[in-house]
């Protein structure tokens, strides 16, 4: 038999109604169903009852709740394996089990397959509305969370780029303030921290925006072709110039030249290029007049250009030329608090490529990224969750998607502790785990595991007996990993 749903229409504020809560209760016995449905409803939550584990996994797949109120002993499939069944379909799903006598074995094995509380019939109004109450609030925070992460994501991009640390909407500032003037702009910054992008935000809000940004990397052309490919040549410049060809240059004519990696760039045409850039006019190799452009021209470049400059491999003149305007982009060690907005951006775009329903990571492979230092920055991090995603079997990434430079393999990366489940876990429930794994070890004596505890046998009851494996203080338990 499955009811259907309503929601207790009275007193409930917004945050009910803009974050409902479907609370799916499952147990053989009507009575019991009855019981929860009334105490619930009253709390303001959407409450769905089936008597048996079949239609219950049916409500569960079809209704998604947040809780899972399941009944351990029921004829048929067993309370235990519909609970496996039930974080199998959706790991955040707080599942409590309902018994009717209290067992540390059941108790034991129950937060070991994942449940989130455990309750003994007879259960009373109050403990089942305070339990509850405190899940439901929990349920609400995530979503509120989610959306708002979801919008901080939103309102962090710029053109293709994410990012709210300081330094960042530093770099978005002065690319708006910036583009609409300048002829030429020189960017710096590491290996992967986003040179290009800046390159193309800046050409995109520029009155030329709507012209070609030609790309030259300079680190890639042949030296003895550099010229020609930039300024072009007339028929018979050089041997095999069998026809007239233009140059990069003239390409971005209208738009804009991008110079990629300028700090290989040879220095004999680092001179035309200066030139060039001076007189709006290029001169294809063998050509005798020159011909008129118009073209902004942003250089961009990972190397120490003042180094270079004093070693004479880089014009002193063209570096002034180009960095009238220049701007620095942060390294990703230098903004780490981008990093959930970045993984955030990456782990949508590659579930999305993949067509692979991933919403975010663990709390483990959220550590990993954080530990790291990331010298290949963010295309490094870009290359880092394309894979993670790849593998990801789930709708989580765990740190054991991710390679091994980064866990050290095993998800340890310092060598000083590894992160296992527990780690996640707020204090007061690795006491009530430990207490119950003594308890299990001197088979049930609970003087005994006191003694070894070194606490009073009825500081023991209440850590095992009150507010029984709820979530405690701490944020959240291991296993409920939310999104990015
Ligand atoms: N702020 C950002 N938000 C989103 N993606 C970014 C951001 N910065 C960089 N990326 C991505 O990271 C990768 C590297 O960026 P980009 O090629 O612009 O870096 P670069 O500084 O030019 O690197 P290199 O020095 O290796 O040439 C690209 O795939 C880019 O899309
Ligand atoms: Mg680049």
């Amino acid at each position: 038999m499955i009811n259907g749903a309503s929601i207790a229409a009275s007193a409930l504020s917004p945050a009910f109604e803009v974050f409902p809560v479907t609370v799916v209760a499952i147990d053989d016995d009507a009575e019991s169903l009855e019981l929860y449905r009334d105490v619930l409803r009253g709390e303001g939550l959407r409450v769905l009852t089936a008597t048996s584990p079949e239609d219950g996994m049916g409500l569960v797949t079809r209704e998604r709740p947040q809780i899972v109120l399941l009944d351990l002993i029921m004829p048929g499939v067993g309370g235990m394996d519909l609970l496996e069944r039930i974080l199998a379909f959706e790991p955040r799903t707080d599942v409590i089990l309902i018994t009717g006598h209290y067992s540390t074995e059941s108790a034991v094995e129950a937060i070991r397959k994942g449940a989130s509380d455990y309750l003994t019939k007879p259960i009373s109004v109050g403990s089942l509305r305070e339990r509850l109450g405190r899940f439901a609030d929990e349920a609400r925070r995530r979503q509120l969370g989610h959306r708002l992460g979801a919008e901080l994501l939103k309102a962090s991009r710029f053109e293709e780029m994410v990012g709210a640390s300081p330094v960042m909407v530093d770099v978005f500032d002065r690319i708006r303030r910036v583009a609409p003037h300048f002829r030429s702009a020189l960017i710096t910054g590491a290996t992967g921290t986003g040179k290009e992008l800046v390159a193309r935000a800046l050409h995109r809000l520029s009155p030329a925006g709507t012209g070609n940004f030609v790309v030259c990397n300079a680190s890639a052309v042949v030296e003895t072709l550099f010229e020609s490919e930039l300024f072009g040549h007339v028929k018979g410049a050089f041997t095999g110039a069998t026809q007239d060809k233009e140059g990069l240059v003239e390409h971005a004519h209208g738009g804009t030249l991008f110079l990629d990696e300028v700090g290989d760039m040879p220095l004999t045409t680092q001179a035309k290029l200066l030139r060039t850039l001076q007189s709006q006019e290029v001169q294809r190799v063998g050509a005798v007049t020159p011909r008129k452009v118009d073209l902004r021209v942003i250089a961009a470049t990972n190397r120490g250009l003042a180094e270079m400059i004093a070693q004479r491999q880089f014009r002193e003149d063209l570096f002034y030329r180009l960095s009238m305007v220049q701007i620095k982009v942060p390294s990703l060690a230098a903004r780490k608090e981008d990093l959930p907005l970045l993984t955030r951006h990456f782990v949508e775009r590659f579930a999305a490529e993949f067509r692979k329903p991933i919403r975010g990571l663990t709390p483990r492979a959220e550590i990993v990224l954080a530990r790291y230092p990331w010298p290949g920055n963010i295309r490094q991090l870009e290359n880092v969750l394309a894979s993670a995603c790849m593998l990801a079997d789930g709708e989580l990434v765990d740190a054991a998607d991710l390679p091994e430079e980064l866990t050290g393999g095993q998800g340890n990366i310092d060598g000083e502790d590894t992160i296992t489940d527990e780690t996640m876990l707020p204090l007061a429930e690795v006491e009530r785990r430990h207490a119950l794994r003594v308890l299990r070890l001197v088979g049930g004596n609970r003087s005994h595991a006191a003694r070894i505890l070194g606490i009073h046998r009825a500081t023991l009851h209440r850590l095992l007996d009150s507010a029984t494996f709820s979530t405690g203080s701490g944020p959240e338990p291991a296993r409920r990993d939310g999104p990015v």
